[in-house]
């Protein structure tokens, strides 16, 4: 059997379905287990039973699609295999200069890094936050995804273009802020195909203290008023994992992270998953909060978006 060319087609079929917004798919254990064998033939990996075919399990896709699987498309206990991340944090110090020269110094200086270059996988980008050097609204996510690491740019695949949608919403366009992550790397999954990675996982305290110099320094370049953390990993990442139990606990709340006001709130991802008003309100009223503090003109529709 040509395994890579079976694998790549698999990859235009969850390609050709994502794009026509699909956003689940169902895969049996058993195909899961045929396909670690497939791509790790060396590896002894137990078989599965072929369990008798309900009618949604026959293929890897069948609209209607089936109850989301709780747990990630690609399973596998052995975090232990991903490459090991130094205790010590880099140190940097920024040279001289006006914000461009030492944004400039700075993304040489990651790029450089050997630790992000030993994780950042083949043909791959490595991510520094962007944006606009005098922002007053820093928007911190976590890590890049699919998208990201491809183009290089923090926020580029769906969820980015949700967060373009919440900034305009805010009266803003996306060149007046400034946007980064704790992580410079998508977070690789111990399992990759030849190269192609499905999947995200969130990043470690480990890895997140690792990049955080580096976010560290790009606040130090902006300056920013406030800082919007995307999410309860970038909350984590920021306030210390220890502290962040629930996002609920902590989201709408003003916090403080280097001297700089902090507001949590979701991700958008999150909102892609759950487009419920609830949730979509919930963000609008951090969303009007770090406005507020900013001070930023809130018009009366802007006021209402959400209780009209
Ligand atoms: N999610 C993040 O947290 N950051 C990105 O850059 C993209 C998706």
């Amino acid at each position: 059997m040509n395994v890579r060319r079976h694998l790549l087609a698999l990859v235009e079929e969850l390609l050709r379905l994502k794009a026509n917004g699909e956003q689940n798919v169902v895969v049996t254990e058993a195909s899961l287990a045929k396909l670690r064998r497939a791509i790790a033939p060396s590896t002894v990996v137990p078989e599965v039973a072929e369990p008798p075919l309900a009618p949604e399990s026959t293929a890897i896709f069948s609209p209607p699609l089936a109850p989301v699987p709780k747990k990630p498309l690609l399973v596998t206990s052995a975090a232990s295999s991903l490459p090991s991340i130094p205790a010590k944090a880099p140190v940097f110090i920024l040279p001289a200069g006006d914000k461009r020269a030492r944004w400039e110094a700075l993304k040489e200086k990651v790029l450089g890094d050997p630790v992000c270059q030993q994780h950042v996988r083949p043909r791959k980008k490595m991510v520094l936050g962007m944006g606009n050097f005098d922002a007053q609204v820093f928007f911190c996510g976590e890590a890049p995804g699919a998208e990201e690491e491809i183009q290089g740019e923090p926020f580029v695949g769906p969820a980015g273009q949700l967060l373009t949608r919440m900034i305009r919403g805010m009266g803003l366009e996306r060149e007046e802020v400034y946007i980064g992550n704790i992580m410079n790397w998508r977070p690789e999954m111990p399992i990759d195909f030849g190269g192609l990675q499905f999947g995200n996982r969130p990043p470690t305290p480990k890895e997140m203290n690792y990049c955080l110099p580096y976010l560290k320094a790009q606040l130090e370049i902006v300056q920013p008023k406030l800082i919007v953390a995307l999410g309860a990993t970038a909350a984590g990442g920021l306030l210390g994992t220890e502290s962040v139990r629930t996002l609920g606990e902590i989201r709408g709340r003003w916090h403080t992270f280097d001297g700089l006001p902090v507001m949590v709130t979701y991700h958008p991802s999150y909102i892609l998953r759950n487009q419920s008003n609830r949730s979509k309100r919930m963000i609008w009223e951090d969303l009007l909060k770090v406005m507020e503090r900013a001070e930023l003109p809130i018009s009366e529709k802007q006021r209402r978006y959400f209780l009209t």
